[in-house]
């Protein structure tokens, strides 16, 4: 049976939105780095240059709170400093336990890395 988006039920869902947020300029990262990221809400996210691929992750390990920004990136792999847990910066996988990380999608437009926030409103 199909259920209808509307009634009691439905006001009580949040729409999901979400905020492109503009970072640098694709120059401004070189290759095999990573990069902090603060937003305005005060998260931090950690972004990585893969061969002029783009991809963010949440910043701090969820081993020990390193930065992962200061990580030591591999191809597609970031390798926290502290204690050497391994992170797919692509999902965000944790590749030395099950704690993974969230990953957030960048798109790049006219020369700019925009990352995709989402942005919950009522
Ligand atoms: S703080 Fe990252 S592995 Fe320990």
């Amino acid at each position: 049976m199909e259920s209808e988006r509307n009634g009691p039920d439905y006001r009580e869902e949040r729409v999901v939105e979400r905020e492109k947020i503009a970072v640098g300029a694709v120059g401004d990262l070189p290759v095999g780095r990573g990069a902090t990221v603060e937003l305005s809400n005060g998260d931090e996210l950690a972004l990585y240059n893969v061969g002029g691929q783009f991809f963010a992750v949440e910043n701090f390990c969820p081993h020990r709170g390193a930065p992962l920004a200061e990580g030591i990136l591999c191809e597609y792999t970031v390798e926290c400093i502290l204690h050497g847990w391994q992170f797919d910066v692509r999902t965000g996988k944790c590749l030395t336990t099950d704690a993974d990380i969230r990953a957030y999608e960048v798109e790049i437009e006219d020369g700019q890395i925009n990352i995709l926030i989402d942005a919950k409103v009522d």
